[in-house]
């Protein structure tokens, strides 16, 4: 696999591979990769004639006091993995390389960016839509793949995507989780011992969620109980949120209809760890 560092290399890097006629798959990462990046590579590989991963931990995507400083970083297990998984070139751009002094643009999705992880993160999308724009600029992609681990993500993005008329397919790929359900994620790593054990209740309340509203449960509030229940019961997470809402509007439900799309989200902090999951159910 080819790494580039420049963001004027990687554009005539795309364009020549335009030219070629080949369709260029981006996997947009920040690194620290396991399992789930490895699913969104591999489905990549099928997609596109070149595969370019990304890798940039944005600060910009970070808020005040949350773990950009010790976020984790591995370039040669990075290397390593998406090569396995079928990627053709790593775009690494250090940090003034994105932002250089005097950088003033953001993109904004608005509405969209502020419940549920915005609510908790103020200006967490503000980050995510202004590098997944400079992302698509620089490695000019056919189509971009994002995973449903991060529900809201998909939907400010595919909203950007669509007003501003980038002319990328947006892809989602499923969760890729662990055998005890834990949702795969670079962050899991910090989880202790005691800590991991009890980070399964997550995926546990919403598969049980998932189970009351088929059994006919059609109270938001009353599923919104039972997960909370199910993980302050079982845990000692203490939870953010969790939300029912509609899954394209993100605006919240209070009882689930017939043909309803259901996104049953939540985020809860194991320690200094915080973690989200999330299903989705079609009504
Ligand atoms: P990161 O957390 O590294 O995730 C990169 C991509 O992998 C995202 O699309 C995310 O949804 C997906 N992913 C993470 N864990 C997954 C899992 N268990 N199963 C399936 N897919 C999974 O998300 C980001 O980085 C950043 O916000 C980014 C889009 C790169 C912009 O900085």
């Amino acid at each position: 696999m080819k790494t580039i560092r420049e963001p004027h290399l990687m554009q005539r890097q795309a364009d020549d591979l335009r030219l070629g006629g080949k369709r260029i798959a981006l996997v947009p990462t920040m690194g620290a990769l396991h399992g789930g990046h490895a699913a969104l590579i591999r489905e990549a590989r099928t997609r596109g004639d070149a595969v370019v991963v990304t890798l940039f931990v944005n600060p910009a995507q970070f808020g005040e006091g949350e773990d950009y400083g010790r976020y984790p970083r591995d370039i040669d297990g990075d290397v390593r993995l998406a090569s396995g998984a079928g990627g053709d070139i790593l775009f690494a751009p250090e940090t003034a390389a994105m932002y250089p002094p005097g950088y003033r643009t953001f993109v904004n999705v608005e509405k969209l960016s502020l419940p549920l992880e915005g609510a908790v993160r103020p200006g967490h999308f503000r980050g995510v839509a202004t590098v997944v724009t400079k992302l698509l600029n620089i490695t000019k992609p056919h189509c971009a793949l994002f995973g449903q681990k991060d529900a809201q993500q998909v939907v400010v993005l595919r909203r950007m995507v669509r007003d501003l008329d980038f002319g990328v397919e947006i892809v989602v790929v499923p969760t890729v989780r662990e055998e005890d359900g834990l949702a795969m994620s670079s962050r899991n790593a910090y989880l202790t011992p005691a800590e991991r054990g009890e980070a399964p209740a997550l995926y546990r309340s919403l598969r049980m969620a998932e189970e009351l509203v088929r059994a006919g449960e059609r109270s938001a509030g009353a599923v919104i109980a039972a997960i909370t229940r199910e993980i302050t019961g079982r845990s000692s997470a203490a939870i953010d949120y969790v939300s029912v809402a509609d899954a394209e509007s993100l605006e919240p439900l209070s009882t689930l209809s017939p043909g309803a799309s259901v996104l049953v989200s939540l985020a809860a902090r194991f320690g200094t760890t915080r973690l989200i999951d999330n299903i989705h159910i079609t009504l």
